[in-house]
């Protein structure tokens, strides 16, 4: 069978691979705990599911405008306009089929052939993958040892005349880290200077803890959103705990968006019909469901953190947001895909390597799931290695 290069090129989603393995597992009665979700286990919000019905029992289920419907953009403007304090007009808006292909609509229409992208370890699976689908470099800025930040001078020190792009994402998976504002300033005076597109992916933005904010790169350049390089992704996969809905968004000046317009037009049309009315819902209702969410997160990232203190070599940054944990292993075992697999067979956990995020020595324990299975995960865990 002939492949191109690029599809022989591509890895697997390894976050992707291991849901399915845990599936798998658990569908042939194996006692798997699965601590390698990327998804909140809570029902979607009330309005979502108002919104998607009604739409239904309409009968018509149409395609769309390519960029998303006039009201979800609406109130995405409003949310920007909230969270970020940046009104964004409906022409700077582009609804995707999550924001995975937000992201992949901006990589495709900035980078040419051999063209790179900055991005910090550790970083989300897909980055580099998505980079090379667009026919980019991945260009990788790696942390001092022990660290989980990097400084504005490792990225800097990344950029050269090929540079397109620098790609943070903040609080960040794996880490649960959020980047301080010092850091995020320097970065859009970077960008703006050198003329390169800080890409944000604010997935997690609202997801944070202990009356922390994540900073907003719009807070720290004055240009106006038609002549900035922020591009700022976002969605309801996490926050509003719809990742089955595939709606996610991009927030950029009007010439990047016509040009993602462009892309998705090509690629999917527009993001469905059904799940854009289900996310406009979702974006509209009142009452609280994030703080709820946000609430009943820290509450399981202090139970993650309690359990793992309990082992006796573990090295943790407390996670500030997110619904991840990475904590550092390498003094069990540094080769942390072999750490993993161990993990599977001994314990019946799922966790995921660190090395698929850039970060050897680590594993990522996600807490979004029930409190039972952050309890006994690590318990298992804890028996295996200590
Ligand atoms: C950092 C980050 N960005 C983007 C996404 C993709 O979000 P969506 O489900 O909206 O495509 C994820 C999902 O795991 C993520 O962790």
């Amino acid at each position: 069978m002939n492949l191109s290069r690029l599809a022989l090129s591509l890895g697997q989603s390894a976050t992707l691979k291991l849901n399915e393995l845990a599936n798998n597992l658990k569908a042939e009665g194996k006692p798997v705990v699965h601590l390698g979700g990327g998804e909140p286990e809570e029902k979607i919000p009330a309005g979502a599911a108002e919104a998607g019905r009604r739409l239904l029992d309409g009968g018509f289920v149409r395609y769309t405008a390519t960029a998303g419907t006039a009201p979800l953009k609406k109130e995405i403007a409003a949310y920007t306009e909230r969270h970020y304090g940046v009104k964004p007009g409906l022409n700077n808006i582009v609804v995707a089929s999550g924001a995975k292909q937000a992201i992949y609509n901006f990589l495709v229409s900035v980078i040419d052939p051999g063209d790179q992208v900055v991005f910090p370890a550790p970083y989300w699976v897909s980055y580099p993958e998505m980079v090379r689908l667009a026919y980019g470099t991945p260009v990788v800025a790696r942390p001092k040892a022990g660290q989980l930040l990097v400084s504005a001078a490792d990225i800097e020190a990344c950029i050269t005349s090929s540079t397109k792009a620098v790609l943070l994402n903040s609080p960040n998976n794996p880490s649960g880290q959020i980047y301080p504002q010092q850091f995020i300033r320097e970065m859009v005076e970077i960008c703006e200077h050198r003329n390169v597109y800080l890409l944000m992916d604010d997935i997690y933005n609202q997801l944070v803890f202990d009356g922390l904010k994540a900073p907003s790169a719009f807070e720290f350049s004055r240009r106006p959103l038609n002549e900035s390089v922020i591009v700022s992704i976002n969605g309801v996969s996490k926050t509003f705990s719809m990742t089955g809905f595939r709606i996610g968004w991009s927030v950029a000046n009007e010439a990047i968006t016509q040009a993602m317009v462009k892309v998705q037009a090509q690629v999917s049309s527009c993001p469905s019909a059904l799940s854009q009315a289900a996310a406009a819902g979702a974006l509209a209702a009142g009452g609280d469901f994030v703080g709820t969410l946000r609430a009943g997160l820290e509450k399981k990232r202090d139970l993650m953190v309690a359990e793992l203190s309990k082992l006796k070599k573990v090295k943790l940054h407390k996670p500030q947001g997110t619904f991840y944990s990475f904590p550092d292993f390498s003094a069990y075992e540094p080769a942390s895909a072999k750490l993993s697999g161990l993990l599977l067979e001994k314990a019946m956990v799922v966790t995921v390597p660190g090395v698929e995020f850039g970060l050897e020595g680590h594993l990522r324990l996600s807490y979004c799931g029930a409190e039972k299975d952050i309890i006994e995960g690590v318990a298992r865990i804890r028996k295996v290695l200590d």
